[in-house]
């Protein structure tokens, strides 16, 4: 039957490659890195390219004029119904990643109401922030010279903010409770989860090898992170108090309490919402972090403009906050060099025709898939110029103030933009203004390695040792 399904697809693509029968192009995408497979296909068909992918009809978008098309037309703020996800998420519920319809308005629009209102609390996003890289600069200090694979305390990092702007609790990176953690999202995400990795492309693998897909993996791991946020949840019922909403746990309480009718907020949404965040939150700005580390040991000279420009604006008596932004501004522009040139998210999430609708004329069927190529709107040589080099110059403008460039979209745009944007912008700016007012790095001696970066749920840098050393 699965055959005679293949058989009956009439779906009319854009042009593109032929694939094999029955598993499509899926074996030709570049495993270890896949934005090559969409530069190479760019190249040869142009910035609309139909395809399939295993069972799944796709249209790959690239280039300014098509990217931003794309992200803006309506028909496509969709994501496609992955049948693996779908049936992880507890009971009906489908979190905010790849949710449609009213309930992801919804719960869009709390999220994004609620970080914004939460931001700027008593417990602000920013103290957060700086408490956790006070924390990291203090374990790289400790580490007295000798080397270290930075990506692993800043990804433990990342998910230890969030989860403070979450749940309200900061860990110790020692704490069971964090390494827990830190475990169950590293081994869900590497599994493959939402990328639509093999299990997406032929779901009825799960029935024949779970093992061997990682199906088992994933789904325990998911039950773990699950049982993870129950846990909590339960913590805060047992403590809820109305008149002081600590976090963002709080504020969902306090809305399913409201309306106990309003189906659109339950036990299970909530779980389903936090390990959404969860996923879409951490590797992404752990990832940007680890870059700009790379790219500082790369080029010792910009590392040089960086500390100068922290020394003046910063000096060395207090640490880098919010209010220097503005004057640092060749943190900023390192910053979104770096996500420019190494996107971790340079593949939009998948996006889905909800109705047949065409992009630059080119008509796109109803259920198709389409995935939009950002990182190539980064690499255009027409508007960028020389966009191989990393040069965060391209950034400042004359009067050395950070330059808005309207082809810079490392968050997307539209209905479907990042709704972490905010937080991960500030995130990734006081990690790395305090990493760096702090500490010199290098590559530890014998490492060179590659600043291409490795697909995975993320793009993110191999694993490298630093010598971090104090500056003052
Ligand atoms: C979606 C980038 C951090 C939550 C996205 C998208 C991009 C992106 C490109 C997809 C847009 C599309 O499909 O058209 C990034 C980058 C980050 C980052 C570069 C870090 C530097 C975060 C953080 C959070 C977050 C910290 C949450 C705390 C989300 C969510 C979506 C999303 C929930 C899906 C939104 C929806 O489907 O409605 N992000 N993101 N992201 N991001 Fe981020």
């Amino acid at each position: 039957s699965l055959l005679q399904f293949y058989a009956t697809r009439t779906r009319k693509l854009p042009p593109g490659p032929y694939g094999l029968p029955f598993l499509g192009y899926a074996i030709f995408f570049d495993k270890h890195n896949i934005t090559r497979t969409y530069d190479y296909l760019y190249k040869k068909y142009g910035s609309v390219v139909g395809l399939r992918n295993g069972l799944n009809d796709v249209v790959l978008i690239s280039g300014w004029d098509a990217v931003n098309e794309a992200l803006l037309n309506e028909d496509l703020a969709y994501r496609p119904r992955f049948k693996i996800s779908m049936e992880l998420y507890p009971g009906e519920s489908k979190g905010v990643l790849l949710n449609n319809g009213e309930n992801w308005k919804v719960q869009r629009r709390f999220s994004l109401h609620n970080f914004r209102n939460l931001g700027f609390g008593k417990r602000s996003h920013e103290s957060v922030i700086l408490e956790e890289a006070d924390y990291l600069v203090k374990q790289l200090k400790q580490k007295n010279g000798a080397p270290v694979n930075v990506k692993v305390p800043i990804g433990v990092s990342g998910i230890n903010i969030l989860w403070a702007i979450l749940a309200g609790k900061r860990h110790d990176h020692n704490d069971p409770h964090l390494k827990k953690l830190v475990g169950l999202l590293n081994r869900s995400i590497q599994c493959g989860l939402i990328t639509g990795g093999i299990l997406n492309s032929f779901p009825f693998l799960r029935h024949i090898a779970p093992g061997y897909f990682g199906y088992t993996e994933i789904r325990n791991a998911l039950e773990a992170i699950k049982d993870f946020v129950k846990e909590s949840q339960a913590e805060h019922e047992a403590t809820y108090n109305p008149n002081e909403m600590r976090d963002f746990i709080d504020l969902y309480i306090q809305e399913m309490r409201k309306d106990e009718k309003d189906a659109s907020f339950t036990e299970k949404q909530m779980i389903a919402l936090i390990g959404d965040l969860f996923i879409a939150g951490t590797e992404t700005s752990s990832s940007v972090i680890s870059f700009v580390i790379l790219f500082m040991c790369k080029y010792p000279h910009l590392q040089d403009k960086l500390h100068e420009n922290l020394d003046e604006v910063v000096g060395r008596e207090s640490v880098p906050t919010m209010d220097h932004r503005t004057r640092l501004s060749y943190v900023d522009a390192f910053l979104n060099e770096a996500l420019r040139i190494r996107n971790p998210v340079g593949i939009a999430i998948p996006h889905y025709a909800q109705r047949t609708t065409t992009v630059m004329g080119q008509r796109i069927e109803e259920g198709t898939r389409v995935n939009i190529n950002i990182h190539s709107v980064g690499m255009d040589k027409e508007y960028w110029g020389d966009p191989e080099n990393f040069r965060p110059d391209r950034f400042i403008t004359p009067e050395g103030t950070l330059k808005k460039m309207d082809r810079f979209i490392p968050f997307g745009k539209g209905r479907r933009s990042c709704l972490g944007e905010a937080l991960a912008r500030m995130t990734s700016f006081l990690m790395f203004a305090t990493l760096a007012h702090k500490l010199h790095f290098k590559f530890a001696p014998g490492e060179n390695p590659s600043d291409e970066g490795i697909s995975g749920f993320t793009m993110s840098p191999p694993n490298f040792d630093v010598i971090a050393t104090p500056r003052f």
